[in-house]
C-alpha cells in the first residue's frame, strides 16, 4: 500500500484526520480543496461562484489526479471527489480508500460550528454561512440528498470508518490499527 485517500461527507473530519494519520504513518499529507485552493488562486467558494461546479470539478479531478502518483502519500479529498463515478473505482490496488461516515444532521452541526469558527474565510461562502453547497434555505434536506446519492458510492471504499461522536486521534489510531492487523496492506508501502 502507497498512499491511502480519505473520502466522505463534508464535515466528516478528513482534513483533522488527515494530518493525524499521516503523522503516525511517517508519511505526508496533502488536502485537496487546499490543493484545488493553490493553483485556482482563488478559495472554494469563490471558484463555485465565478466559474460554477462544473469548473470545480474539473479542477478537482486534475488535481487529485496528480498528487494521487505520489507515493506515501495520506491524501483528503473533497466531499464531492469519492462521490464521482470513476474516482473511486479508477485507483490502483495500492491506494487504499478509507470512507469517514457521517450523518446529513451531524455534518450540518459541524459545517456551522466551522463556518461559525472561520468566519469569511476558507470553505465558507461568507460569514456564517455554510459550505457552497450546503448554502441554501433548507441546508440539512440538501445534505440529506446529497447523502442519500453519495453514499453508493463511498461505499466502494475498502475501509468504512464510524464518526459519531468520536475524537479525530482515536479515529486516526483505529485506521492505523486497521492497517496493522493486515501486514500485507502496509508491508507494499
Ligand atoms: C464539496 C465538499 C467540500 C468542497 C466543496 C464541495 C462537496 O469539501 O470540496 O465545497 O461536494 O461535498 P469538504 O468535504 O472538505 O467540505
Amino acid at each position: 500500500m502507497k498512499r491511502l485517500v480519505l473520502v466522505g461527507f463534508m464535515g466528516s473530519g478528513k482534513s483533522t484526520v488527515g494530518p493525524l494519520l499521516a503523522r503516525r504513518l511517517g508519511w505526508r499529507f496533502a488536502d485537496l480543496d487546499a490543493e484545488v485552493e493553490r493553483r485556482a488562486g482563488r478559495t472554494v467558494p469563490e471558484i463555485f461562484r465565478e466559474q460554477g461546479e462544473a469548473a470545480f470539478r474539473e479542477l478537482e479531478r486534475r488535481a487529485a489526479e496528480d498528487l494521487l502518483v505520489r507515493e506515501e502519500l495520506v491524501l483528503a479529498t473533497g466531499g464531492g471527489w469519492g462521490a464521482a463515478e470513476g474516482s473511486i473505482s479508477g485507483l490502483d490496488e495500492e491506494t487504499l480508500v478509507v470512507w469517514l461516515r457521517i450523518s446529513a444532521g451531524e455534518a450540518i452541526r459541524r459545517a456551522r460550528r466551522e463556518a461559525e469558527l472561520r468566519g469569511a474565510e476558507g470553505k465558507v461562502a461568507g460569514a456564517g454561512s455554510l459550505r457552497p453547497l450546503l448554502d441554501t434555505p433548507d441546508p440539512l434536506g440538501a445534505a440529506q440528498r446529497l447523502l442519500a446519492l453519495r453514499e453508493p458510492l463511498y461505499r466502494r471504499a475498502a475501509l468504512h470508518v464510524d464518526t459519531r461522536d468520536r475524537d479525530p486521534e482515536d479515529i486516526a489510531r483505529e485506521i492505523v490499527a486497521e492497517l496493522n492487523s493486515d501486514p500485507g496492506r502496509i508491508d507494499r508501502a
